[in-house]
């Protein structure tokens, strides 16, 4: 028996819009088209065991890189890069393991990498938390500011003097747009925020610019990306499965796979053309004006100074 015609029509129409959808949202997505190979590079991703971290670490383990996977979970990374490997049989994977919610954590990873690696010429400041309900890290301080900003103060500070030592180097941090929506309140640096993530995201923002301003003089690069809007493991704390389910055909059109975030991400760690122009804001792999928000100097300097105490760096 032969389907009814408005059954057919239907079921066309469905997967027309499907195609049509999948096509809209790669063809206004830029790769990265760098074909530089990165034998004998090392790279740090922080968070590599899913999402853009993952993804990252797979388009530098293509290029041959040796892959440092900063993960928290020993499982999730020892999956992650079976992952990876089942996809590309160049580069090298290492697990350490590393929780940006402590700083005795931070410190002792930190500490591997000085000791024990030949060199480390990429940073990949990618690991994050959003939505995290209430909850202080180890060290006394709300979840998105520890992870997001302040470990990541620490933990760059610390493995400086290697990508120092091995320039040209490049720092890469993974931002987000919402930074634009913070607010930086230096009286309650540690305690509960009222938007925590767009809060950390800035401040991690005014680190950067200013970590950059102090590498004016040596090779080691600082870039800054916001990826866009990309479907990974980050709503966990804040969207139900079934409202993400409702935003299925969204996700089609706007958000991105995290594939195609991780893009800016590998186009600021590798490509060529950027060697040397440290210092910029990127988004679908193009450099933007920084907003206005993120541009101060005195707050840059005063977050560089109460990171310090925070962290004890
Ligand atoms: N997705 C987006 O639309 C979007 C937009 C703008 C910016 N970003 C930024 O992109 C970055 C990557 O996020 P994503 O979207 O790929 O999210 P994701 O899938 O949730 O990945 C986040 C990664 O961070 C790790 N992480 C969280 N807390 C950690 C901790 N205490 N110590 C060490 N690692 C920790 C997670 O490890 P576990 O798996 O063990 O939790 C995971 O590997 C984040 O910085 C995020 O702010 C994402």
């Amino acid at each position: 028996m032969e389907p009814p015609t408005w059954y057919v029509t239907a079921s066309v129409t469905l997967v027309g819009m499907y195609v049509t959808a999948v096509l809209f949202r790669s063809l206004r997505t830029r790769r990265c088209n760098s074909t530089v190979l990165l034998h004998g590079k090392t790279c740090i991703v922080t968070g590599a065991n899913t999402g853009i971290g993952l993804q990252t670490a797979l388009e530098l383990a293509k290029r041959h890189a040796r892959v440092i996977m900063a993960c928290r979970d020993q499982n999730k990374a020892r999956k992650a890069i079976e992952y990876v490997k089942s996809r590309t049989e160049n580069g090298s994977l290492v697990f350490r393991p590393l929780d940006l919610a402590s700083h005795a954590s931070v410190k002792e990873f930190c500490s591997g990498i000085l000791e024990e690696e030949h060199s480390l010429n990429v940073l990949i400041n990618n690991a994050g938390v959003m939505g995290h309900p209430y909850q202080l890290s180890e060290d006394g301080i709300e979840m998105h500011m520890a992870v997001n900003h302040f470990s990541v103060f620490l933990l760059t500070n610390l493995l400086l003097p290697k990508l120092k030592g091995n320039s040209p180097s490049r720092i890469v941090f993974v931002s987000s747009a919402l930074h634009k929506r913070g607010e930086i309140d230096f009286e309650n640096l540690k305690g509960k925020q009222t938007k925590g993530y767009a809060n950390s995201k800035l401040a991690n923002v005014y680190f950067a610019r200013e970590l950059h301003d102090r590498l004016a003089d040596s090779k080691v690069d600082v870039f800054t990306v916001h990826p866009g809007m990309v479907d990974t493991e980050l709503a966990r704390h804040s969207v139900s499965n079934w409202l993400w389910k409702l935003l299925y055909p969204l996700k089609l059109l706007l958000i991105k796979t995290a594939s195609q975030g991780c893009q800016t991400v590998v186009h600021c760690a590798i490509s060529e053309e950027l060697e040397g122009k440290s210092g910029g804001y990127f988004g679908s792999c193009v450099q933007e004006p920084w907003p206005d928000i993120s541009s101060c100097k005195d707050t840059q300097l005063k977050i560089w100074k109460n990171s310090k105490e925070i962290t004890g760096f």
